[in-house]
């Protein structure tokens, strides 16, 4: 008897249990959502870096009132996925520092506006910190621009070539370069270059002017002539391509001990090339600023570039031509000599493309991912980092595939009607066209696909920073 009632007491308790696992698993999706605790974490980490005073989002989301304003639009872009812009396709390729939310916090976020926008208790929330001047930690030496960029309010994009020159008293070992936004709410990007002078080569690098509209010029060499860019001779200076990159929300890249890193020499300039401004309706202007990280070493193994399409190492197949009111699809390939560890890679295209893909194949058919942006957005353009660096074996070919729609349906179509594309004008004006794969790597040494790439801060002031 006794038995028989310990017997039953515990299934009770296994079926009391069992129902309170239950209940416990439904509480979790179906308790009601509410700002404090489920919302404010998703927002604060994936959008208030970019949606906060001062950056590149058109409105701050931080407080409660903030996100209640903006409810069904965030709901809808989430949804929509256009929020937080990320265009590779995390299913082909998952890139460090990624920017997506979770199936979960989509559904979660939808949830909550269906709900009502409830606040929870909003009294304790905590709010990431943002360093000011720097993400990485304390610069060795910062500099800015020799006199601030004037933006005019006439509504109108901006692209402009910036020169910053420098002059040292000795050779120096940068590690990164990071660029700081003056004017957060309208620099978009900017890619920028070294320019180094040999002793010789240019009796004045401090001189101006100091920046330029890149598209009133034919071509870039015009553009950077302008600036007085080149050697006095005429000649073109050496340049490292890519030291830095700048989007909104996206920290400097920064690579481990002995990987990436330049020798800058005693006069030279930085060159932003692609200096590209949002449109502004007040006058205003942007002067910005360079930290630089130094290290004690010369580089071990700097980053190499190459470029294939436009400008680049490989050709376009077929021509780069793309009537109006057609869609047309291109490719273009090369050859990989001796093996490579690929680094990073940053597609580009301007405002008539519409997809991207790039691969590589190995001498023995198989087939290595690299990136596929789905739909093509001219605003996001990441140099994208690999967890691991992707060891291409020699004899491999890299492959990239690129659409470009010409139609008038196409809305970021710069002409009105659609006006013929001819490879004859490719150019950096925004309004042209390319077609252009670029990758960073190092040669390739036995260990390379081990290196974590995302683990390297440059601990100096700061030991970390939330960005
Ligand atoms: C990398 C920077 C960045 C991040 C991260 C980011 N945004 Fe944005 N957001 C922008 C910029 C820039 C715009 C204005 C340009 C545009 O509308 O495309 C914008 C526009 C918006 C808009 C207005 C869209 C419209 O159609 O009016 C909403 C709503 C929005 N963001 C919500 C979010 C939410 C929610 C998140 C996080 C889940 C987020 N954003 C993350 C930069 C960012």
């Amino acid at each position: 008897m006794r038995l028989l009632n310990r017997l039953l007491m515990l299934c009770m308790m296994a079926a009391l249990l069992a129902c309170g696992f239950e209940f416990g698993n439904q509480s979790a999706d179906d308790s009601p959502v509410n700002f404090a605790q489920h919302i404010a974490p998703i927002i604060h980490q994936n959008c208030m870096p970019c949606h906060r005073p001062g950056a590149a989002g058109p409105f701050p989301l931080i407080t409660y009132q903030q996100v209640r304003k903006k409810a069904k639009t965030i709901r809808k872009v989430t949804q929509s996925r256009y929020m937080p812009p990320w265009p590779a396709d995390p299913g082909y390729v998952s890139f460090i520092g990624e920017k997506r939310l979770s199936d979960r916090d989509i559904r979660l976020l939808s949830r909550w506006v269906e709900e009502g926008c409830a606040p929870g208790d909003t009294s304790g929330l905590l709010l990431p910190e943002f360093l000011e001047g720097s993400m990485l930690g304390r610069p060795d030496w910062v500099i800015h621009f020799r006199e601030p960029v004037p933006l005019p309010g006439d509504n109108k994009d901006r692209f402009m070539v910036v020169k910053v020159p420098f002059e040292l008293p000795f050779d120096t070992f940068l590690r990164a370069v990071e660029y700081v936004p003056g004017n957060r709410r309208l620099v978009h990007h900017t890619n920028g270059h070294i320019v180094h002078y040999s002793k010789d080569s240019k009796k004045q690098p401090m001189k101006g002017p100091y920046y330029a509209h890149r598209d009133s010029f034919p071509d870039m060499d015009a553009a950077f002539r302008s600036i007085n860019l080149l050697n006095d001779d005429g000649s073109y200076p050496l340049l490292t391509l890519s030291a830095f990159n700048y989007l909104p929300g996206m920290s400097p890249l920064t690579y481990p001990d002995g990987i990436g890193g330049f020798k800058i020499g005693r006069s030279g300039a930085f060159l932003l090339n692609d200096q590209h401004y949002g449109p502004s309706v007040r006058d205003t202007s942007d002067y910005s600023t360079l930290n630089l990280f130094f290290m004690d070493k010369p580089p071990v193994r700097p980053l190499m570039e190459t470029q294939l399409g436009s400008l680049g190492i490989s050709e376009i197949v077929p021509r780069f031509n793309i009537p109006a009111g057609t869609v047309r699809s291109f490719h273009t390939r090369a050859m990989i000599r001796s093996a490579i560890s690929m680094i990073s890679v940053n597609p580009h295209m301007h405002l008539l493309g519409t997809t991207f893909k790039a691969f590589a194949v190995v001498p023995s058919g198989d087939t290595i991912p690299l990136i596929s942006i789905p739909r093509w957005d001219f605003r996001w353009q990441y140099t994208y980092v690999f967890r691991k660096p992707v060891i291409i074996p020699a004899g491999s070919v890299v492959w990239a595939f690129g659409t470009f729609d010409n139609r008038a349906s196409n809305p970021r179509n710069p002409f009105s009607p659609p006006r013929d594309f001819n490879e004859s004008n490719s150019s950096m004006k925004t309004t042209d066209e390319m077609f252009q794969f670029i990758f960073q790597y190092l040669p390739y040494q036995r260990g390379d696909e081990h290196i974590d790439l995302e683990h390297h801060p440059i601990a100096k002031g700061v030991s970390k920073t939330a960005n």
